[in-house]
């Protein structure tokens, strides 16, 4: 048995937060069913957010409330606020991801908040959820970059981070909101991180927007990270950072790991089959490059099955 990584999977809520498509809440619910049935343990259903900020998911009480639940997996939902961990508790979920911006202006475009009123309500939020016994996930976005201010100072994200365990959070995500990340920005930001905190409670959470996803999660492979999100397909991005399209694709990343003898447990053909879905879902072709490289592949067969016949 190789190592296992965790993989969270974020299509459901960072994927399709981002697309023009409204997939129908009975969709969504089925696709939640099939990423389980690929073999993911942790998968991100939706966010409990303004409707209006993010209307393709304002259907998040229904899809927590509906999505089938397969046992050894976790369901999660983003809150930014009490309500929408009240919300999350109500449609069943025991954990939640809270979300703040290492950057002021991201914060302000995202969430309207300072990053210093973000953390005053996100601490109340994540001492609620651990007092009910709730499992929390902390992101924090533009860690590597932001699409306003550009270069973020490593000291910022830190403090963030270790102000969140500071009220008992459970693990922290690094974002690369944008995909600007490069693989040296991972060693120092995780290296001063593991000063303080255990490698096991640290997740990357990358975008390819520039390509640099595959080789981020290396570099922090080789740290000791063994938590990484992705999103099937390679759907998504953030709406409020301009040019973040794609968290890196989940097959893509599981191609990889397995290759290199890593434990995933996800079984690629399942999870595949998920992607067409929300790709006609959706209406788009999607990037992941092993997503297409199978599609390729099968046209390829057809044809030359035709062409025997
Ligand atoms: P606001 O306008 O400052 O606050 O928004 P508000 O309290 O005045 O509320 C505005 C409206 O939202 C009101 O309704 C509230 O009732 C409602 P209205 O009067 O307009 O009809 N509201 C809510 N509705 C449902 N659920 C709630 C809730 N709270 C208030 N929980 C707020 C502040 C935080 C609500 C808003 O800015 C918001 O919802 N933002 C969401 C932004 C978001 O989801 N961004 C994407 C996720 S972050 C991300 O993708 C990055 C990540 O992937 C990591 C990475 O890549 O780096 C995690
Ligand atoms: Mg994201």
């Amino acid at each position: 048995m190789g190592e296992v990584i965790r993989i969270h999977e974020v299509g459901l809520r960072d994927g399709l937060q981002n697309e023009a498509a409204f997939v129908p809440t009975d969709e969504k619910v089925r696709l939640a069913g099939m990423l389980a049935d690929a073999g993911l343990t942790r998968i991100e259903l939706t966010s409990f957010v303004s409707p209006r900020w993010i209307p393709q998911l304002a259907d998040a009480a229904m899809v927590a409330e509906q999505a089938p639940r397969v046992p050894g997996v976790r369901y999660s939902a983003l809150v930014p606020n009490l309500r929408g961990l009240e919300g999350a508790k109500a449609a069943g979920l025991d954990a939640v991801a809270i979300f703040l911006s290492a950057s002021e202006a991201h914060s302000k475009k995202n969430i309207n908040k300072s990053i210093a009123e973000a953390l005053e309500v996100l601490e109340e939020v994540a001492r609620a959820a651990k007092a009910e016994g709730m499992w929390v996930r902390g992101y924090v976005s533009t860690v590597f970059g932001c699409p306003y201010e550009g270069a973020v100072d490593p000291a910022v994200p830190v403090r963030i981070v270790e102000r969140l365990f500071d009220v008992g959070i459970d693990e922290v995500s690094l974002g690369d909101t944008i995909g600007v990340a490069n693989p040296r920005q991972v060693r120092d930001i995780v290296g001063r991180l593991q000063a303080i905190l255990p490698l096991d409670r640290i997740a990357l959470h990358m975008h390819d927007t520039r390509g640099t996803a595959l080789a981020n999660v290396l570099a922090g492979l080789d740290l000791g990270v063994t938590i990484f999100d992705s999103a099937f397909g390679g759907l998504g991005g953030c709406p409020y950072a301009p040019g973040a399209s794609g968290n890196l694709a989940t097959e893509d990343l599981v191609y990889m790991l397995e290759g290199m003898g890593y434990e995933t447990g996800v079984d690629l053909e399942k999870l595949i089959l998920a992607s067409e879905h929300v790709a006609e879902l959706v209406s788009r072709t999607l990037p992941s490059k092993v997503l297409q490289s199978e599609l390729g592949k099968r046209i390829k067969d057809r044809d030359r099955a035709a062409r025997s016949r």
